[in-house]
């Protein structure tokens, strides 16, 4: 059913569309936890082969393939390292900590990049035996809380040189990695430098649910035993994996509209006096901050009433997100909304 509020608070509202529908009764299904629904296979196969990788993993979602990621690469007393700004830092219920016993060492930038001096800067000297022993780099294509950044491939690659001369493994968390693949002409294939990729059906590709792991068989098999213990095994998940694979086929070129929706609403956001700062767009988000003087409740109701939600990402910054639902009478309520705000 169509949306009538202009629902920008994030791309993960989006809802099935008929057609995605249509394909997801019409999955075949087995019970996945006992390896036999060809459906879910089908989904990680052509996941992995897209990506270079030797196989996949379908699991409820991004967060639990960033953790079992991490719990495969790391033991408890180990550290990783990524930015300050990435989602398994900011949004995964401390699961870093709570599901595998690691510590977190942050650098970067204030758009969500890590660079090769982070690295060996943040990096623990092996033979200091007061320190915790490096293990993973982890990093987020696009950031989200950097304002939607695409760390594009040759920086990437540079991490991972860095990351490589230290013996550490290299985790991408890609929730948005398909934002990032249609403002360049990066393939999904340019990534399988990655040790492990995530990369989430659920926002911009407009499935219902969904992520996948992708790695080496060795890597995925480990991941399938993780997955059981932290609860996400799921049985008749042919239903979803269909909407998955209908994601896969269908939904990733046009992600170029709402890079460029978010662009547009950038120009117009960059025009009202109010606001005082706006994150660089380069996908489908848009970071800004109102000035001091007003608060951000007051213009969340404001919206609100004109039928527009946008959503706080801590007590500065806001965010609009673009993504399939929304059509271009919700942008007009969004720019009539914060036209009338002050
Ligand atoms: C960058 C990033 N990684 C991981 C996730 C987690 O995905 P999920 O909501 O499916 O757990 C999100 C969710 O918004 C995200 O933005």
């Amino acid at each position: 059913m169509e949306n009538t509020i202009a629902d920008f608070r994030s791309d993960t509202v989006t809802r099935p569309t008929k057609k995605m529908l249509e394909a997801m009764f019409q999955a075949s299904i087995g019970d996945d936890v006992l390896g036999d629904d060809p459906t879910v296979k089908k989904l990680e196969s052509i996941a992995s082969e897209m990506f270079g990788m030797e196989a996949g993993l379908f699991c409820p979602s991004g967060t639990m393939t960033n953790q079992i990621a991490i719990n495969v690469h790391c033991r408890p007393g180990e550290e990783l390292i990524c930015s300050p700004l990435s989602h398994i830092y900011n949004y995964e219920g401390g699961g870093v900590a709570f599901n595998s016993g690691v510590q977190i060492r942050t650098g970067g930038d204030a758009f969500g990049r890590i660079f090769p001096d982070d690295i060996h800067r943040l990096v623990q000297p092996e033979i200091d035996v007061h320190a915790a022993q490096s293990r993973l780099v982890v990093v987020e294509n696009t950031s989200n809380k950097g304002g939607g950044t695409c760390l594009g491939l040759p920086l990437l690659k540079e991490v991972e040189s860095a990351a490589r001369s230290h013996g550490l493994s290299y985790h991408l968390d890609g929730a948005r990695v398909f934002n990032a693949m249609v403002n360049s002409d990066e393939s999904p294939l340019d990534y399988s430098f990655f040790d492990s990729i995530s990369i989430c059906l659920s926002k911009g590709l407009g499935a219902p649910i969904g992520s996948l792991l992708l790695g080496s068989k060795n890597f995925i098999s480990q991941a399938k035993r993780i997955r059981k213990r932290f609860g996400g095994g799921m049985r008749q998940s042919g239903y979803l994996a269909a909407a998955g694979i209908y994601a896969l086929e269908n939904n990733i070129q046009r992600l170029v509209e709402d890079n460029n929706l978010a662009k547009k609403i950038y120009n117009h956001l960059n025009q009202l006096e109010f606001i005082t700062h706006i994150k660089p767009v380069e996908s489908n988000i848009v970071l800004f901050k109102i000035n001091s003087s007003l608060n951000t409740t007051d213009l969340h109701n404001h919206l609100l009433r004109k039928g527009v939600q946008v959503i706080s990402m801590d007590k500065e910054w806001m965010r609009i997100v673009t993504h399939l639902d929304i059509t271009k009478y919700h942008v007009q309520s969004l720019f009539d909304g914060l036209s009338t705000f002050s």
